[in-house]
């Protein structure tokens, strides 16, 4: 078991297997601020496997492979398949852009996803096309419809909350979620890398007391590994969750790593502790063993909480290289 020395149990790898994105979404990487890594340093699927592989040794069983956009790394059903049959691993998620769902959603569902997230943030097709920098959200809607014809266990949309997000779209937001069974989740945005910075957060916490007062919500528990917070109606027909790492951080229940697309474990999303798993996974000679002391190591440095409120401009680092 993978435990830190503020007593939490990380059970849950977030793996990025791009950095790379077709969107440019004005919270992440607006054309402005795009920048890749030289695809020779991303890690092989083989090294992506063996690393999984000694994280389930200790005692990780959730991963959520996230990018960037994962559905632009090529042959990634290959990866999903390879990951899914890693002993250990009994919760394999993935958070997409869904530009790409339509063609892929079922290889991925057949490769052993279980779970999918999908970034949606208004239904208002300029209004998309002026947040993500391109005229595409037919093809997510198409995605989503693909998706939803599928037996996936859950299916979340993820809206970050921005200065100009509205309750009147958010009302169709609820609308379109409820209609087809998906989870609406609000994200605050978090300051990472120039871009998320200049727009700062606005909190969640008058949105959450408008839909309590309005339908009565109470606290509610939905499958996944992450730090939402779900409420649902009386009559369980409406389930929403909050993602409030500004305004109610839950950095005491932290449960997570990630691992970059180039292998740099990150120990911490708004925070630049990190160690290069590189150099061993590309070593030949490297035992199981080597790798889970140098995880264990890392581990063992995993700081206590992000400084998101106190020290807003601390992260360069983009969302789009850790994948949220
Ligand atoms: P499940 O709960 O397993 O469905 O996944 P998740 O909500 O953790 O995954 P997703 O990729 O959909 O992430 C949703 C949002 O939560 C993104 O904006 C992430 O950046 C954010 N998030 C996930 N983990 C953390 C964390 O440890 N700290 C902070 N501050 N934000 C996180
Ligand atoms: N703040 C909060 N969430 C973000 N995401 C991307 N950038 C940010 C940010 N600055 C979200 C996306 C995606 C999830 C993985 O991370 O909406 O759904
Ligand atoms: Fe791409 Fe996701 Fe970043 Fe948007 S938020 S630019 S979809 S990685």
């Amino acid at each position: 078991m993978l435990v830190d020395r503020h007593n939490r149990v990380v059970d849950y790898l977030r793996l990025s297997v791009t950095d790379r994105c077709d969107l440019r979404c004005s919270y992440c990487m607006p054309e402005s601020s795009a920048c890749y890594s030289a695809a020779g340093d991303w890690l092989s699927f083989d090294e992506i496997v063996r690393m999984a592989e000694a994280f389930a040794r200790l005692g990780v069983r959730r991963i959520r492979v996230t990018g960037g956009e994962p559905l632009t790394r090529a042959r990634l059903p290959e990866l999903i398949g390879r990951l899914h049959a890693i002993d250990g691993i009994d919760d394999l998620s993935l958070s997409t852009n869904g530009t790409r769902l339509a063609a892929q959603a079922a290889e991925l569902k057949r490769a052993g996803v279980a779970r999918l997230n999908v970034s949606l943030d208004t239904l208002d097709r300029r209004e998309f096309a002026r947040i993500t920098g391109r005229d595409c959200l037919d093809d997510v809607l198409a995605g989503l419809d693909a998706a939803a014809a599928l037996d996936f266990r859950l299916i979340k949309i993820n809206q970050v909350w921005l200065p100009d997000s509205s309750l009147a779209e958010l009302d169709r937001m609820i609308d379109y979620c409820r209609q087809r069974g998906f989870i609406l989740r609000l994200i605050e945005n978090m300051p990472m890398g120039t871009a998320a910075q200049a727009i700062g957060s606005r909190s969640l916490q008058s949105v959450i007391h408008t839909l309590q007062a309005r339908h009565g919500l109470i606290d509610h528990v939905l499958p996944g590994g992450g730090p939402a917070r779900y409420l649902c109606s009386p009559d369980r027909q409406f389930s929403i969750g909050f993602i409030t790492p500004i305004s109610q951080h839950f950095c005491d229940r932290c449960n997570r790593v990630r691992v970059t697309t180039a292998g740099q474990l990150q120990l911490c999303l708004g925070q630049e502790n990190q160690v290069d798993l590189r150099p061993l996974l590309r070593d030949p000679n490297t035992s199981l063993g080597a790798i889970e002391a140098l995880i264990r190591d890392a581990i063992d440095r995993k700081p206590l909480q992000h400084d998101f409120t106190s020290a807003p401009h601390k992260v360069v680092r983009l969302m789009s290289a850790t994948g949220g």
